[in-house]
């Protein structure tokens, strides 16, 4: 299977890296095809709500930034990893641009292969997840009916039992 897993944290060796590293080795194992998009190092902007591309770009996005290689991504992935810290009781914001992004190429046809999908958040202080979740169960599972493969939760820094659940999730595709 094609995994695109989208890191919204700007630390590269943080819990969300982590988790993610886990993920995609257990991942790996099954043969799954993995691709880790760092969203932070990335230049991609915030939707425009411009609708050139329910217009005249006919799906294409009119800001030709980083966003394009999610895009050509998506066009082949079978399951979409959301990976993030919780900032201010949400996803991180370089991840929510790219969310946003989708408008031009999951709205209104969503991406023909995607069926898939889970979630990977990070948190300072526990129960934090209420808005993070909210989105994902409105836009993924809801909104782009995919299946939701599993949410895992990691408040404070990542243990091993939060690895082993990372890594156990990836190899259970
Ligand atoms: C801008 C910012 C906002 C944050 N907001 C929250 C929050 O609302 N709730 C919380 O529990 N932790 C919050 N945190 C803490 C992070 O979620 C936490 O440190 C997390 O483990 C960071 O993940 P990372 O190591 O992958 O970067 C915030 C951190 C930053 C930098």
């Amino acid at each position: 299977m094609k995994i695109l897993v989208l890191n919204g944290s700007p630390r590269p060796n943080g819990n969300t890296a982590k988790m993610v590293e886990a993920f995609k080795e257990g991942a790996a194992v099954g043969g799954n095809d993995v691709n880790v998009i760092d969203v932070c190092r990335k230049n991609i902007k915030g939707c425009l709500a411009c609708e050139y591309c329910h217009s005249k770009g006919k799906g294409q996005c009119v800001q030709k930034d980083d966003i394009q290689e999610v895009y050509d991504l998506l066009k082949e992935t079978e399951m979409l990893v959301i990976a993030s810290p919780i900032y201010y009781h949400g996803i991180s914001g370089q991840l929510k641009c790219t969310i946003d992004r989708f408008y031009a190429a999951a709205y209104p046809i969503k991406p023909a292969h995607l069926k898939k999908t889970a979630m990977l958040l990070c948190s300072g202080d526990k129960d934090q997840y209420a808005g993070a979740k909210f989105s994902y169960e409105g836009d993924f599972l809801g909104y782009l009916g995919l299946e939701d493969m599993g949410v895992i939760t990691v408040s404070g820094s990542v243990t091993q039992e939060k690895l082993d659940a990372a890594r156990a999730l990836g190899a259970s595709l």
